[in-house]
């Protein structure tokens, strides 16, 4: 048999590339079906309070309204982990732009002009949605996400603290953020013979088979969820959403097939966003530079619904040295739509607090803030105390500010020009955890010499399915052209969902381990030729992944922004910003570009525009679309590259670490370090806007 044509290493298009551009690939709302109807949800306009009055006549008068949905009308759900999926079941509000009412029509346009008819009247209560440090309900939750100790304490920072010779004590603030895939959520929901079929637009279809079972009490093998294509997520997508129950609740109702789709303004809080956070960092150094102490506290916000701890400052627990250590995490419940997962939850906004602190450390101190870094460096996890599996965030930081340019550099803020821009450089430091969780995995191969690899992972436009491909094709040792992936059903073998940067790690282990096992019977009982029948292998990595060897493992990373100012307009722009990564084995060097290149930038958005604004007397963001929640368009940054160095690692059989969100971490600092460095201006709040620099 010939060599592979592709295999782990090299560069590959996207598998479904041709069927994306081409407009065959079909997302959740793309699926046709016979005697289709559209959804319109309905949002709630107080912040809190009461549905006291229902009033749907004109609603149901208007020509192709079929059904209007409401806490009166709609069918029962029973009880589930999240009380935000229990949709339309009891009249009180605790957000504005809580889902109130659903109206189902023969037209999307009958859907939307039905549910601008349906009156609601509601009692009103005193709502509370900004967050403050003071807060009166902040409290200290259980554990934050996934499942990390709230508060940390190692040796006494108190007292290294104060004797240290270099202190720095700072607050830094970030807004709410809004998650914008390009697809909405979105769900087609069919019933038929009392089984249901949903087409959803999510980033794991077990979770939401799972959850579709028990609201709907139904077995599981009743239900099919699948997302074969799905337009983005960055985490929103990652929980089931409220867009494949009301789907289904509908379609039960008006014995229709259902589609349902968000508006792009009903994506600013039903679906969860990243929390606001105020962060307090002290850091204590001698006066090189040495870290002896440093602390973390977090405040962020959850809702009255559910709570969602955001890890903020977990990432303080590993990266640098420091004999004495603290970190701590406070939530308040609002009166908000409850927070989630956004690319990197806890790293990313925490990795802005702590690399400005060290970049205003070394300024106090006179070092290089590479330098500063490098002297903070460790081998040993400072809060764990034993050897990281890898880390290679020294040769990140070295590697990176060769490419960069970074030598020579003027460490003096605010006093380089070109023209009519002040110059500047700046550079973070990244970390994320690297994690492999077990999954289920099948492999066959067909009488006619061809394969197929079943697992139902999903690619929400992370290249996933081709770096999976990939992997088989190495494993089973056979041309590419005889291998077909198939995922994002859930009728195939059950596999985490797409988060948490551990895809291809997790999934990717299972696609090995199938292939392997499916490649040895085949050479066992049929001398590797073709078996007359087909032969078909399952495995489940559960076992195997628990069994790995213990060690921290973390991906790192460096960023080097240049960043210009207008010295009269204050206007921003970046004229280069890179990144060098240790993230494992590489397995699909052009998706994996991608996804870090896309993590930069969206930490380039963070630091000079993205912003939710709310306002108190509504309890509710005012920017609720594209032309007012600004996001970095390409005029932003000139360059932009991403590169790795060798990073050896068996903690995970495959030497994969992940990527898909280490390129957000620490991004947004550097474009902060390096506006600091041209203006002399130090902005701990973002968006870093141009009227803050005048
Ligand atoms: Mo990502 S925020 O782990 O879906």
């Amino acid at each position: 048999m010939s060599a592979p044509a592709a295999a782990v290493g090299r560069a590959h298009p996207r598998l479904e590339g041709r069927a994306k551009v081409t407009g065959t690939a079909r997302y959740a709302v793309e699926h046709p079906a016979d005697g289709l109807a559209y959804g319109w949800a309905v949002q709630a306009t107080v912040a809190k309070g009461r549905i006291v009055r229902v009033d749907t006549t004109a609603a149901e008068r208007e020509p192709g309204v079929l059904a209007v949905l409401t806490h009166e009308t709609a069918p029962r759900l029973n009880p589930v982990e999240s009380p935000e999926l229990l949709l339309l079941q009891q009249p009180r509000v605790r957000y504005r732009g809580e889902i109130v009412a659903l109206v189902v029509a023969e037209s999307l346009e009958a859907a939307r002009e039905g549910a601008r008819l349906v009156r609601l009247d509601y009692d009103t209560e005193p709502h509370s949605s900004v967050l403050t440090e003071r807060h009166p309900s902040l409290y200290k939750p259980d554990h934050v996400n996934p499942a990390f100790p709230t508060d940390t304490c190692v040796g006494d920072f108190d007292a290294g603290y104060e004797a240290a010779e270099v202190r720095l004590d700072q607050t830094y603030r970030t807004p709410a953020y809004h998650n914008n895939p390009m697809e909405p959520h979105a769900a087609t929901a069919y019933w038929a013979d009392g089984r249901l079929l949903v087409h959803d637009s999510s980033q794991g279809t077990n979770d939401v088979r799972s959850t579709l079972g028990r609201l709907f009490e139904l077995p599981a093998e009743t239900i099919r969820v699948t997302a074969e294509h799905v337009g983005g997520g960055f985490g929103s997508k990652g929980t089931p959403r409220c867009t494949p129950v009301l789907a289904a609740m509908a379609a039960r109702q008006v014995g229709r097939p259902v589609r349902l789709a968000l508006t792009r303004q009903q994506l600013f809080g039903p679906v969860g966003y990243r929390t606001p956070v105020i962060q307090r960092i002290r850091l204590g150094a001698d006066a090189d530079g040495r870290l002896a102490a440093i602390c973390h506290d977090a405040i962020s916000q959850s809702s009255t619904i559910e709570e969602f701890a955001e890890q903020t400052a977990v990432l303080t627990r590993t990266l640098y040295a420091a004999p004495h250590r603290r970190t701590t995490h406070r939530l308040a419940r609002l009166d908000v739509p409850t927070p989630s997962w956004m690319r990197a939850p806890g790293e990313c906004p925490g990795s802005f607090a702590l690399e400005s602190a060290m970049d205003e450390l070394a300024v106090a101190c006179g070092v290089d803030p590479v330098e500063l870094r490098l002297r903070n460096d460790t081998e040993i996890d400072p809060e764990e105390g034993v050897p990281f599996s890898s880390r290679n965030l020294a040769a990140c930081l070295r590697d990176g500010a060769r490419r960069f340019g970074w030598a020579d550099r003027d460490p003096a803020p605010g006093v380089r020009r070109d023209g009519r821009w002040l110059v500047g450089t700046g550079v973070a430091s990244a970390i994320y955890p690297a994690r492999t969780p077990g999954a289920s995995a099948e492999a066959a191969a067909g009488p006619d010499g061809t394969y197929q690899v079943r697992i139902n992972a999903t690619d929400i436009g992370t290249g996933a399915r081709t770096a999976l491909w990939q992997i088989a094709v190495d494993a089973l040792g056979v041309p590419g052209d005889r291998v077909a992936i198939s995922i994002g059903d859930s009728d195939l073998p059950p596999a985490y969902v797409a988060g948490g940067s551990a895809g291809t790690a997790g999934w990717g282990l299972s696609v090995d381990r199938a292939c392997r096992s499916l490649r040895r019977q085949l050479d066992e009982r049929y001398a590797g030729t073709a078996p007359p029948d087909g032969l078909s292998v399952r495995v489940d990595t559960t076992d195997e992944a628990a069994g790995l060897p213990r060690a921290p493992r973390y991906a790192f990373g460096a960023h080097f922004v240049e960043a210009r100012v207008d010295v009269d307009s204050g206007e921003i722009r970046v004229p280069r910003m890179l990144g060098v990564f240790a993230t494992g084995r590489v397995v699909n060097p052009s998706t994996a570009r991608s996804q870090l290149i896309g993590g930069m930038t969206m930490g380039l958005s963070m630091a000079l525009h993205e912003e939710g604004l709310l306002d108190q007397r509504f309890g509710d963001w005012v920017n609720r679309d594209l032309a007012t929640y600004h996001v970095t368009a390409c005029a932003d940054v000139q360059r932009i590259e991403a590169y790795w160095v060798p990073d050896e690692d068996r903690g995970n059989p495959l030497g994969v670490k992940g990527l898909g969100e280490i390129g957000i971490v620490g991004s947004a600092a550097a474009v902060a370090n390096a506006v600091h460095h041209a203006t002399g201006l130090r902005l701990r709040t973002l968006p870093i806007q141009l009227d803050k620099l005048v």
